[in-house]
């Protein structure tokens, strides 16, 4: 499947909120989308786009001097297992690396199969447990973090060609709008 990689605009964000919306049972409202791109200047938020310009995933990660906070995270059901996760989740993760982090954390449902075999593969440990943390149904959730010594691992993977980068980003997308970050 092609697709590239950009920063998030916000004429992507009706398109993010459906996807979004479709994916969680706790959304965010658009309203958060707007402060992520217009807004937050810790925000790192990219879109994956087919050809066409149709997106199909997003992530939102915050940059927090050397952590590197992953806040918002999916891809269109139709899209998925096709490495477009795992590709936003490594330029994510790179651009914030470039940026000084040097550490990454996040918090999963335990339930949550799929996701968590693309964070344990790509150097997340369980750091902690969070019983019962979900509101809408009690799920307990997972802490998991990406420590120094398997960020840099990563990092090394993905510059080498070895961090199973997609076979996408074949192509240069741009976007009608400017987004806030490289
Ligand atoms: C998590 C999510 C973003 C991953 O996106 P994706 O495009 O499907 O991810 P990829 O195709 O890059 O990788 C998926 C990986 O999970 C694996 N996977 C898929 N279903 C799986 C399952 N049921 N059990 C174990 N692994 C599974 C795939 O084999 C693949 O791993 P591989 O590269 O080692 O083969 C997507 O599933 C999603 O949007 N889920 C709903 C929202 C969500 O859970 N967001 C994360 C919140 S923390």
């Amino acid at each position: 499947m092609d697709f590239a990689i950009r920063p998030m605009t916000s004429s992507d964000i009706p398109e993010v909120f459906e996807i979004d919306k479709a994916s969680a049972v706790l959304y965010w409202p658009e309203r958060s989308y707007h402060f992520e791109v217009e807004t937050n200047e810790a925000s790192r938020p990219f879109v994956a786009v087919d050809p066409e310009g149709k997106i199909l995933g997003f992530i939102v990660f915050w940059l927090i001097i050397d952590e590197a906070h992953l806040a918002n995270f999916a891809v269109r059901s139709e899209a998925r297992n096709r490495g477009v996760g795992r590709a936003l989740l490594n330029h994510g993760l790179r651009v914030c690396y470039e940026g000084g982090a040097r550490v990454s954390f996040l918090e999963v449902r335990s339930g949550n199969t799929p996701a968590i075999h693309l964070y344990e593969s790509s150097g997340y440990h369980t750091e902690s447990i969070r019983k019962q943390y979900y509101q809408d149904n009690h799920e307990d959730a997972l802490n998991m973090n990406l420590d120094p010594e398997a960020y840099e691992k990563l990092i090394q993977a993905i510059n080498t060609g070895n961090g199973k980068p997609s076979p996408g980003t074949a192509f240069e997308h741009t976007p009608k709008t400017k987004g806030p970050t490289a």
